[in-house]
């Protein structure tokens, strides 16, 4: 752990010597040497986030907040093991994390709450001139998508969607080939969450992935808030770990964006079968209609004629995959297989490669620098890098990666697919909530090695 945070220390001052030099030559740096975080909510996501940061030399947790005193408990043992000075704690009642926003020492927060606090406790901590960092998907409406960009274009104050999946190791890589033209020109996109996660949207109110049955009151983490969504909703409600690295290689709100798309909806069965098979025909919870239907498929069309085909499928028995491809006028990548075409430079013409030796050609040049001390920060590696772009991106106050107009766009998906499921797969518009400037936005320099 300690050389984890010692590398951090040293690789900052090493990979970050061009921005570093000019503010020690001309003396007028804005940049901080510890950036004082706060989180709202520490379940089990927020824990994640807490403890990655308290792995770093130049981070100081000062305050956290969780309305559940289990959690502050956990939280605070966590702390207790770093050499991090005591927090302060809140969490008295739902809105009392405006109490915490309120502390001037604080310069960045992050919010890892359920989806319906996501907006209201972004925009506030904007609006308290913190740099924020949001989990996803980081909104549920149209409304609370152009709130995120409102409040960030009235405050200055900095948004990033902490979109994690981006930096996945072959992700990265395949950006790389993308970016390095390997691909060719871009055509056609497909991604996702296809998850089965039942066992953690219904569990027994005691372990968050445990047998049971419950959610709601009678659940505990995700199944407390996040089944309800697919009780009352059929829409993508997860829509970001999919798009987000797709939007990137396809430069979404820099040069291009999302204009249009159609869903579509299967019948809903996955959960009612599990209730009955892990609780029995006579539990009250079989009884309850799910309105998210099992399969959402939806369609997006960009600006520069690109289709993406995004997936949502998180209630019927199946191994994890986001099931991503990207092809282009030369070749594609397919993540479900591990194979790549390219014409011309593949083996054999008509025939797949394997993966991996492509992937380990194009590794992106963060994972070859800092990937031995990312993969203990959880989900791979990926925590790691996410952190790490925030925690840089805070320090000097500058835009993230990953933007308030980002995190519009991508999650836009969500009210849209549910029109378009309700309209029979009717089109729907994306917002422009660049207000045109995604024409001369330039993208974000994804390749560059320090964050
Ligand atoms: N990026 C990823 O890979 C990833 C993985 C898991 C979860 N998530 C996201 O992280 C978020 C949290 O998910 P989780 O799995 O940690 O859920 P969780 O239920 O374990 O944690 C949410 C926490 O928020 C707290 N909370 C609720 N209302 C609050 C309020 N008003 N004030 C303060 N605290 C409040 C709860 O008590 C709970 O401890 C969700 O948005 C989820 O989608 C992202």
């Amino acid at each position: 752990m300690n050389s984890r945070r010692n590398f951090i220390k040293k690789s900052a001052i090493v990979g970050a010597g061009i921005s570093v030099l000019p503010n020690l030559t001309y003396g007028f740096s804005t940049k901080k040497d510890k950036l004082k975080v706060a989180l709202i909510g520490v379940g089990l996501r927020g824990t994640n986030h807490l403890t990655n940061l308290l792995q770093r030399e130049d981070v100081v947790v000062t305050a956290i907040c969780d309305v559940d005193p289990v959690r502050i408990k956990i939280a605070e043992e966590h702390i207790k093991k770093h050499k991090n000075p005591k927090v302060q704690v809140f969490g008295k009642d739902d809105y009392d994390y405006k109490n915490l926003l309120e502390l001037k020492e604080i310069d960045a927060v992050i919010i890892a709450t359920p989806w319906l606090w996501h907006t209201r406790m972004a925009v506030d901590s904007m609006k308290a001139g913190k740099y924020t960092g949001l989990e996803v998907s980081a909104a549920n409406t149209l409304e609370e998508c152009w709130d995120l960009v409102n409040v960030h274009e009235e405050t200055g104050s900095h948004l990033m969607i902490l979109e994690n999946v981006n930096y996945r190791r072959d992700v990265l890589a395949v950006l790389n080939m993308v970016k390095q033209n390997v691909f060719g020109e871009m055509i056609h996109f497909r991604c996702g969450y296809q998850h089965d996660l039942r066992f953690v949207m219904l569990n027994d109110g005691k372990s968050a992935y445990g047998k049971g049955v419950e959610f709601g009151d009678k659940g505990i983490s995700e199944a407390a808030w996040r089944t309800q969504h697919s009780v009352l909703r059929n829409a993508d409600v997860y829509p970001t770990h999919g798009v987000g690295p797709i939007a990137v290689m396809c430069d979404v709100n820099r040069g291009n964006r999302m204009v249009s798309l159609t869903s579509h909806a299967t019948k809903s069965r996955g959960m009612h079968n599990y209730i009955v098979g892990n609780g029995g025909e006579n539990h009250p919870n079989a009884k309850v209609n799910f309105k998210m239907g099992d399969v959402i498929t939806s369609t997006i069309e960009t600006a520069n004629g690109e289709t993406i085909i995004v997936t949502h499928d998180v209630h019927l028995p199946r191994p994890y995959s986001l099931g991503f491809r990207v092809q282009g006028t030369k070749g594609l990548w397919e993540k479900d297989g591990d194979r790549i075409y390219i014409e011309g430079q593949s083996k054999k013409p008509h025939e797949w490669d394997d993966s991996k030796e492509w992937l380990e050609k194009y590794d992106h040049p963060l994972w070859k620098k800092y990937g031995e001390h990312a993969l203990g920060a959880g989900h791979g590696g990926m925590d790691f890098f996410v952190i790490n772009a925030f925690v840089e991106s805070a320090k000097e106050n500058i835009a993230p990666p990953m933007d308030a107009y980002d995190a519009a766009a991508w999650s836009a998906i969500t009210p849209l697919s549910e029109l378009s499921i309700e309209n029979n797969g009717e089109p729907q518009d994306f917002p422009d909530f660049t207000r045109g400037n995604w024409i001369k936005n330039k993208p974000y320099n994804w390749m560059k090695g320090t964050f």
